[in-house]
């Protein structure tokens, strides 16, 4: 059942405010099919947020080291007292574009969950960029995003979102608040040097327009 994968037992040792974060969140995004695009063993999720994505990636694969990053301190507090023990997680406060300059090409496979959505559009050529440098040669990003497809689930999504970050204050601002058209995600992975090897909508089942992309360091 959604929202129920056993990785998420590492967060049972949370507040219960925290726990039905964690299973919302993954009832909610396919973070599952996002996890099942890992390419070699090298993996990131730039802005896991609580860690579940970290959680997917690693429980169940010790051959795999995962590195969850996130700007916000409360977010990364949550996910080492969850997932932090764990041999095959490292986590780390910061933002994509400081770990770009400390550890160039060190990924087989980077993924982006919703983040993207939080930053201005003039900022994004510089968070993917440093995503595309953090990346080997041949690297994969997987990267997910709601997608302004004009819907009643865009418009959902979008007072959903401003609930969470400006009433609830859930997810720290980082600029803007907003969904953009799938052509417009697609050409800013095309314009910093990614190949599209996938765009999908992931809408079915879900209230929220979900669309996922998977792009490779041309
Ligand atoms: C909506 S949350 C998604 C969290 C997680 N990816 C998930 O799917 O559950 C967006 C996250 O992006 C993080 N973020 C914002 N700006 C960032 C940046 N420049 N680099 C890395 N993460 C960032 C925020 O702190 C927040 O935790």
């Amino acid at each position: 059942m959604r929202g129920f994968h056993p990785a998420l037992a590492a967060f049972s040792g949370l507040p219960v405010a925290e726990r039905l974060f964690v299973h919302a969140r993954l009832f909610s995004a396919p973070l599952e099919v996002m996890a099942s695009k890992a390419k070699g063993t090298r993996l990131a999720d730039i802005g896991c947020g609580h860690g579940v994505l970290v959680a997917l990636l690693a429980v169940g694969f010790p051959e795999r080291q995962v590195f969850g990053l996130d700007p916000d301190a409360r977010k990364i507090d949550w996910a080492r007292r969850s997932i932090g023990a764990f041999s095959n997680v490292t986590l780390e406060t910061g933002t994509v574009e400081s770990l770009a300059q400390r550890r160039p090409a060190s990924f087989d496979t980077l993924f982006v969950a919703d983040v993207l959505y939080l930053l201005p559009p003039a900022q994004w050529p510089s968070f993917l960029s440093a995503c595309r440098a953090l990346l080997v040669p041949g690297g994969r990003l997987v990267l997910k995003e709601a997608e302004n497809d004009g819907s009643w689930r865009a418009k959902k999504a979008l007072l959903q979102e401003q609930v969470m970050v400006k009433l609830l204050r859930r997810t720290h601002e980082s600029g803007a608040i907003g969904f953009e058209p799938r052509a417009t995600l697609e050409r800013a992975l095309q314009e910093t040097g990614f190949s599209l090897v996938e765009s999908a909508s992931l809408t079915r089942g879900y209230t929220t327009p979900h669309v996922l992309f998977v792009a490779e360091c041309a």
